[in-house]
């Protein structure tokens, strides 16, 4: 048996969402899975962008996911170590593209196949918070589009609901440099203040606003936000400059994808080429070197291809 699936980068907070909104975009890591029936442990094939970074057998997330998938379902059967699976990876590595979260979705989904798809979305995206900690990577990944997300009190999906999805393109500006997310939300204060809260609460609203009318000149005001970006930009050199020089160059908005050190504009296809000169110029100006994509947001999710 040999199941394959597909999962898609994600941007996490769009600004002032913080581990509530996501989006699902069009870049892609695949993994699949085969049974190979006189092999007598589980091989790694890794392939694409930083798999030399990845980890093999039972540190690698992807296969943690796939166990605890098993567990789950209680399919021992399945918990064989004769299994060959590929990691085919074009999401970059800790970039605050959902890397992670695309691993563990993968490695659920994969599973999930091997077992004849018991789990329906609802019970992956539940499974995949528990293992990565917070929704909004992980629910863009499993439902594709544009998502808000919390977590109820028994840490599963909780709330959720999808946008529209924005009829824009997103253009990414992704520095040469790492930055691990467990690191970006040590260095978070773990309480805000009541004037900060309020406007993170006010700019969330706009921005949810902005997405169900279309009114994509709200964003600006909307991507504003006190509670991540504030704290994570003293390890990221200029951000606050490549943000601002991103909006004057035609971006409806602009923020740190996630918990960085990616940066991401929402822009009309027009803008694309200035947005992206403009970002990756104003980056160089500081010694920062960083390459860019254009990206769709996809709205299709998980897929088994
Ligand atoms: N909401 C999470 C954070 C996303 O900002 O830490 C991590 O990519």
């Amino acid at each position: 048996m040999n199941v394959k699936i597909r999962v898609p980068a994600t941007i996490a907070n769009l600004g002032p969402g913080f581990d509530v909104f996501g989006a699902a975009l069009s870049l892609y890591n695949e993994f699949e899975a085969e049974y190979v029936t006189d092999a007598k442990e589980t091989h790694f094939i890794l392939n694409g962008e930083g798999k030399e970074l990845l980890e093999k057998k039972d540190k690698n997330l992807v296969w943690q996911a796939m166990q605890k998938t098993f567990e789950l379902l209680s399919e021992d059967k399945y918990n064989l170590k004769n299994l060959n699976i590929t990691i085919n990876t074009n999401i970059p590595l800790s970039r605050g593209l959902g890397s992670s979260a695309s691993a563990i979705v993968g490695g659920i989904c994969l599973a999930n196949a091997l077992c004849k798809n018991k789990l329906n979305r609802r019970q992956i995206a539940d499974l995949a918070i528990k293992i990565e900690g917070h929704p909004d990577n992980v629910v863009p990944a499993v439902y594709g589009g544009l998502c808000i997300c919390g977590k109820n009190e028994y840490g599963d999906t909780g709330i959720l609901t999808q946008l529209p999805i924005p009829k824009l393109k997103v253009v990414l500006c992704i520095p040469f440099f790492e930055l691990r997310t467990k690191y970006l939300r040590e260095i978070l204060p773990t309480t805000v203040s009541l004037d900060d809260a309020v406007f993170n609460i006010s700019r969330v609203a706009i921005l949810t606003t902005a997405f169900c009318c279309g009114d994509y000149a709200l964003l600006r005001q909307a991507m504003q936000d006190k509670i991540h970006q504030p704290y994570r930009k003293k390890m990221i050199p200029a951000m606050d400059k490549v943000l601002e020089k991103t909006l004057s160059a035609g971006a409806y908005g602009a923020f740190l994808s996630g918990s960085g050190p990616t940066l991401a504009a929402l822009c009309d296809k027009k803008n694309v080429v200035n947005i992206q000169k403009s970002m990756i110029s104003t980056w160089k100006e500081e010694n920062v070197f960083a390459r860019s994509c254009i990206l769709d947001f996809d709205s299709e999710g998980v897929l088994e291809i």
